[in-house]
């Protein structure tokens, strides 16, 4: 069997270290997971007055997360929570009331920064939501990536095979948690 992740980097910029992050969790992933990359910078900002008729952005973010089995989240620390793309993200895809997109995916975090602790603030504010949200996400392994900007060589490869590793097991313990989730 084989399981679709949608993937939600809550950094927007070219060059970021969580996106460099993720595409190395893809490429290191084991063969009964693929991906479906969600773009959180195009979803306009959540607005209770436009649930009645969405703007189309909702609509195919909420379609396309509703076909996934499963959700990874790579997460930048702003301010010690999360970035307001990611919350909007969160927002959007809950809504409209009763209908929440998220619901009962089996998810994994990865919080990511040049600093030394790793972004553990916005990895435990996005656990605090995906937990509202009904969303069952990965315990054991915990991912607090820090020093991120000593990571990757110019083409965005991984230089340390410590990381490599660790990122590996990272997403072997993610696909079973996928598999025992959907059963
Ligand atoms: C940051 N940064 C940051 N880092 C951190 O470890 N804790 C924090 O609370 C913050 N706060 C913060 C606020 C804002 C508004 C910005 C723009 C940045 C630094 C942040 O970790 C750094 O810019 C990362 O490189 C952002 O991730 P990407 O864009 O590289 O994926």
């Amino acid at each position: 069997t084989t399981y679709k992740i949608a993937v939600c980097v809550g950094s927007l910029r070219q060059a970021s270290l969580n996106r460099k992050t993720a595409n190395a969790l893809v490429a290191l992933a084991p063969q009964s997971l693929q991906f479906e990359w969600m773009d959180i910078g195009q979803l306009p900002l959540y607005n209770e007055d436009f649930d009645e008729s969405p703007p189309k952005e909702w609509v195919m973010f909420r379609d396309r997360l509703r076909a996934c089995d499963g959700l990874l989240f790579v997460t930048p620390e702003y301010n010690r929570s999360i970035s307001g793309a990611l919350k909007n993200a969160l927002d959007v895809g809950s809504r409209p009331y009763g209908e929440n997109s998220w619901d009962g995916k089996p998810a994994a975090v990865v919080s990511v920064s040049p600093s030394a602790i790793g972004a553990f603030g916005a990895n435990h504010h996005l656990r605090q939501t995906l937990a509202y949200l009904n969303v069952p996400t990965m315990a054991q392994p915990e991912a607090y990536i820090g020093q991120a900007n000593e990571l990757f060589g110019e083409n965005g490869d991984l230089v340390k095979d410590t990381t490599k590793k660790f990122l590996q097991d990272f997403m072997e313990a993610f696909a079973r948690w996928v598999e025992t989730i959907n059963g």
